[in-house]
Order: C-alpha cells, then sequence, then structure tokens
C-alpha cells in the first residue's frame, strides 16, 4: 500500500470524534495526551504550550499503549510492509497519483464546504502509532491529524509568529494553511504544490478564509520558483512534504539559500534522526529507505552550518508518528548569508 500518500478510493467519510455508542470501546483508552505530552514531544516549556493549545486541540486524543504480544506483533508488521511489492518509491512519476487524491478531497471540499475535517488528507487512517519508543493504539485516524495540528499550532506559534508572509511548500489539500489563517488572521498566505488539484482546493480556501494564494511549483525542478514570493520576512514552511524529494532536494536547498528568508521550518521524517541500533528505529530508517523519502538534508544544512552559511535553530526528533515511520521530526534554519 501507499502508506503515506493518498490512495484513489471513494471519498471517506466526515471524520468524527470517537462517537457516544463507541463508549464500550473507548473505555480500553486509558491515557490522554496532554500538554505536558506535547511539551516533551517539542523539547519545549510546558507553559509556552499551554499558553498556545485550545482546548479542542487536546480533546478526546485518548490512547492505550500495546500489550508485548501486539508489540511484537506490529513490529513483524512493519517488517513485512518492507518486503511488500506495492510498497512505492517516491519519485517524478508520483505527480499524477497525488493529483488524483487531492482531486477526491476537492470533491469533498465541493460537497461538505472548507473545514479541517473535509481537507483532513487520507492518509491520516491509521488507529496504531508510534509515541516514544512505543507503539500506541488509538480511537481511529483522526488522531495523529488532530496531534499533527497540535504540534503544528504550537510548532507555528513559535518560529512563523512575525512572518510578514508564510509560504508552504507542498501544501497538499491546505489543511495547514487553513490552520496558519485561524491563527495568523491578516498575514498572507501562499500553498505551493506540484498537483493543480491542490491548487484548486487552495482557491476554495481562499473565497472561504482570504488572502490565501495557490501556486504551481515542482520542488524537484523547482519549476514555478520565479513567481514565489519569498523574501526576507517570509517564513516558508514543509510538512510532510520534503520527504517527498529523497535525496534531490539540492535545486529547493539553492532557491532557499539565495531568497534568504527569515525561517525555514520543517516537520519531516529525518533519516539521520534514527538510532539504527535500535530495533523499533531500525524497521522505520528501512521504510524510509525503501520508500525513498528526505535523505541526507539534515547532514547538508550541518554541513552548510560548519561554513558559517546557515544557523539551525532545532533538529528534534519528536518520536511521534505512523506505524512505519516517524514524519515529526522538527528542523528549524534560516541562512545567514
Ligand atoms: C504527504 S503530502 C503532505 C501535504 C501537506 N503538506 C500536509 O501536511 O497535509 C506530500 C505533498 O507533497 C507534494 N509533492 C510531492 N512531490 C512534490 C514535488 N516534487 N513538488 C511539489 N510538491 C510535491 C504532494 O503533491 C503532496 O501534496
Amino acid at each position: 500500500m501507499n502508506m503515506h500518500s493518498p490512495t484513489v478510493s471513494s471519498p471517506r467519510p466526515k471524520p468524527a470524534r470517537p462517537k457516544a455508542h463507541a463508549t464500550s470501546t473507548l473505555a480500553e483508552f486509558d491515557r490522554a495526551i496532554t500538554a505536558i505530552d506535547i511539551a516533551g514531544l517539542l523539547g519545549m516549556p510546558v507553559e509556552n504550550v499551554s499558553r498556545v493549545l485550545r482546548h479542542e486541540d487536546l480533546e478526546g486524543l485518548l490512547y492505550r499503549e500495546l500489550t508485548t504480544a501486539e508489540r511484537t506483533a506490529w513490529l513483524q508488521k512493519a517488517r513485512d510492509a518492507l518486503t511488500d511489492d506495492v510498497l512505492q518509491r517516491t519519485g517524478p512519476e508520483r505527480q499524477a497519483r497525488w493529483q488524483a487524491g487531492w482531486q477526491e478531497v476537492l470533491d469533498r471540499v465541493d460537497r461538505d464546504g472548507v473545514s479541517a475535517e473535509s481537507v483532513m488528507p487520507q492518509y491520516f487512517r491509521h488507529d496504531t502509532l508510534r509515541l516514544n519508543g512505543r507503539y500506541i493504539r488509538v480511537p481511529d485516524g483522526t488522531f495523529e491529524y488532530r496531534l499533527h495540528r497540535a504540534l503544528c499550532r504550537v510548532i507555528f506559534s513559535r518560529y512563523v509568529l512575525g512572518a510578514d508572509r508564510v509560504v508552504e511548500l507542498g501544501c497538499g489539500t491546505g489543511a495547514n494553511l487553513l490552520l496558519l489563517r485561524d491563527m495568523f488572521p491578516d498575514t498572507p498566505l501562499v500553498g505551493c504544490d506540484w498537483a493543480k488539484s491542490s491548487q484548486e482546493i487552495v482557491t476554495e480556501i481562499d473565497a472561504a478564509k482570504g488572502n490565501i494564494a495557490g501556486a504551481n511549483l515542482d520542488m524537484l525542478t523547482m519549476e514555478g520558483a520565479d513567481r514565489l514570493p519569498v523574501t526576507a520576512d517570509t517564513a516558508v514552511v514543509t510538512l510532510h512534504a520534503l520527504e517527498q524529494l529523497g535525496n534531490r532536494f539540492g535545486p529547493l536547498l539553492a532557491f532557499l539559500m539565495d531568497a534568504g528568508p527569515r525561517i525555514c521550518v520543517h516537520l519531516e521524517p529525518i533519516a539521520e534522526l534514527y538510532d539504527p541500533n535500535n530495533e523499533f528505529d531500525s524497521v522505520a530508517l528501512e521504510y524510509h529507505n525503501k520508500r525513498n523519502y528526505l535523505s541526507g538534508f539534515l547532514t547538508e544544512l550541518r554541513e552548510l552550518e560548519n561554513a558559517g552559511r546557515v544557523e539551525i535553530l532545532a533538529a528534534r526528533r519528536t518520536g511521534f508518528g505512523s506505524p512505519f515511520q516517524e514524519a515529526y521530526s522538527l528542523i528549524v534554519w534560516r541562512p545567514t548569508v
């Protein structure tokens, strides 16, 4: 299966919080994500996190840890996934797949209107996730999406606040732009993606919320970059999007070094942050490599930092992820010359 890209299928039902009728099932979830947990994942003071999070960000984020037997079974499942022939590699040939997946979301937005629920990407569907070196079971696929949003709210408020404009590269369904608009009502937002259906969704979000532009951009070639308004006051963000570039991030990095934005914020799977000697990590790292996810980006940034050309403000694994890998490592940096 295509673990981290949209599948072309009939639109998912509108995601909903677990309903009352599921109470007997919900009783198994004996833990809840708190502001303290989020502070721990991001390595930030809990006071700062609590100040930013809204009550609804954490509401119903219930989970339980897998038993030892379940953990063993999941590790095996993750290993089996590595030999799965349908596991697809990232690359230029994936563009049509993204286009089709986001067309499904566009159809849903046309039908249901713009909301955090209607723009939820289809790949948020797992009920088993990774958290702090363990597998956890959650009520449904909306848990990952909602924790993703909570993490983004804290990250954006820490690093994006104050930018004159925010440009999201590989913005997909615009879910993060919707959150950014909610957080920064007056800041112009730009969402870029190589899938034209993404720009159509962004147009709908703009019609509903205002001051959000879509732009077609191929991050592999940087075709379309000449029209991008990235200046010294711009914050550039990517969420699970650089992952798609494998080791072909050179043109994008050269663009950013040249444009000199005030800050670049990435929430991505970062191969360098796994411990290859740890079984739980090594199976994720193998998955990462098999999918041809982002490789060498942090190493390159560190080399640029040693050469005095960039400043790295954060490079941190949060320990949160899907069952197969952790797409929630935080890298924050800025060009210095
Ligand atoms: C996993 S999705 C993440 C979407 C969005 N950032 C989010 O967090 O919901 C990856 C996105 O990267 C886009 N993408 C993949 N390769 C790309 C490329 N070469 N240029 C531009 N966008 C690309 C896909 O179309 C998709 O929207």
